[in-house]
């Protein structure tokens, strides 16, 4: 019902040997974390909070990373099944006329170098309306009720968000089908050929985003040529309205 937050509690849950499979939805999220230490702004009713627990043994600690692609691809397959045209923006986030409505927070213990569990924690804004979204936030932020003009059901987001999710990962986890899942990002992915900066390498890059690669890292052509990278935060030079 009540909690702080979902990725907290299903951490503790994986701790005490919960199996892969174990989802925890909370009615309410009092101190629901975002990415970079940033907290996630959700209100009861309205947003869609939880998370997922995973074990996926057997797979390095490097492809990690690209189990927040699955998801942002599985919550874009969602939306576009109830005619929403979402664009991901690289690595987890979902936009919807350019402005946030999404966003996926994953979390991993490795043991050995070898993962022990990984937890996909999602936030959707799912029936805000403009005046709910703090001062800050406004502008940034949308929700699926503002973009689609009617109220959404969140029972039916999160049933489409399962069964793609499941979809897509078994995918993923099959060798040799890490094109499926570049090919479908890649369609959905935002600022595809536009100058950007990317923070959290160390030092703030501008370059023109090329695309990502089959192991779901981000191709940046810079000044001095294509360089990848498995993580980072884009930010739009020109800052448009986009998909
Ligand atoms: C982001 O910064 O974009 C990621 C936000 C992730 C928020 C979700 S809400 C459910 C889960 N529990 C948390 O505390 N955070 C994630």
């Amino acid at each position: 019902e009540e909690i702080d937050s979902t990725n907290r509690l299903v951490r503790d849950l994986a701790r005490d040997g919960s199996p892969e499979g174990t989802v925890v939805i909370a009615r309410e999220q009092t101190e629901g974390r975002g990415r970079r230490g940033r907290g996630w702004f959700s209100l009861p009713e309205k947003s869609l909070v939880f998370s997922l627990l995973l074990r996926p043994t057997s797979i390095g600690p490097v492809h990690c990373p690209q189990i927040a692609l699955v998801s942002a691809l599985a919550l874009s397959l969602s939306l576009e099944r109830i005619g929403l045209l979402p664009g991901l923006k690289w690595p987890n986030d979902v936009l919807l006329g350019g402005k946030k409505t999404a966003g996926i927070l994953l979390e991993s213990s490795l043991e050995r170098n070898e993962v022990n569990w990984v937890i996909i924690g999602v936030g959707i804004n799912v029936n805000m309306e403009e005046a709910d979204f703090p001062p800050m936030l406004r502008g940034k932020a949308t929700s699926l009720r503002i973009e689609k003009g009617e109220f959404v059901e969140k029972e039916q987001i999160i049933t489409s968000f399962f069964s793609f999710f499941r979809e897509w990962y078994a995918r993923w986890r099959k060798p040799g089908e890490d094109r499926a899942l570049q090919e479908a990002y890649t369609r959905r992915l935002v600022g595809k050929g536009e100058p950007i900066f990317l923070r959290g390498t160390g030092e703030v890059l501008e370059g023109r985003m090329e695309g990502i690669d089959e192991e779901g890292a981000l191709l940046v052509f810079t000044k001095s040529g294509l360089r990848r990278f498995q993580w980072g935060e884009v930010s739009f030079c020109a800052a448009q309205k986009r998909q």
